[in-house]
């Protein structure tokens, strides 16, 4: 009798965990909110201008709705990029650098705007 009391919460737990990862892996709602902006570290807070100059034209950062462009809240915390493509550092610059179908390259977006832009991307 015993023997089937433990495992069977066991299982619970582990079901419920696997839902939780797969609520996390598909996105929607359930990332958890972007970093406040004024927990910003240096790097984070300058690339944060670099968005305002150079993104915000065209997407939100901080809300999950699209622009011209699809939003980037939460953009390192899903698995995948809204193109399919893995969400990365070498996928988003790529993107930012070479552009892709309607978003034009933003070809001098380059050394340390770049990182600082990273990094704050990687606050959302
Ligand atoms: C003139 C408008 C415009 C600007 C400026 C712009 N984007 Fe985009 N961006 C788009 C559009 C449109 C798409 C959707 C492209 C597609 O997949 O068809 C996009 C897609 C993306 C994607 C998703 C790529 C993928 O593989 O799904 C990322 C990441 C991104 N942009 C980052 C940025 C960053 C960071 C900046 C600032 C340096 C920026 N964009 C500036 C319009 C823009």
């Amino acid at each position: 009798m015993r023997k089937y009391g433990m495992p069977r919460r066991a299982i619970a737990a582990a079901l419920f965990s696997a839902a939780l990862l797969a609520a996390a892996a598909t996105g929607c709602h359930s990332t958890p909110p972007p970093k406040p902006l004024d927990q910003l570290t240096e790097a984070e807070s300058l690339g944060h201008s670099v968005f305002a100059t150079r993104c915000a034209a065209c997407h939100y950062d901080r809300i999950n709705q699209p622009l011209h462009g699809p939003a980037l809240l939460g953009v390192y915390k899903k698995p995948y990029l809204p193109s399919g493509a893995p969400a990365n550092d070498e996928r988003v610059t790529a993107t930012i650098l070479h552009g892709r179908n309607m978003m034009p390259a933003q070809q001098n977006v380059d050394g340390a705007d770049l990182t600082n832009l990273l990094a704050y991307l990687h606050t959302l």
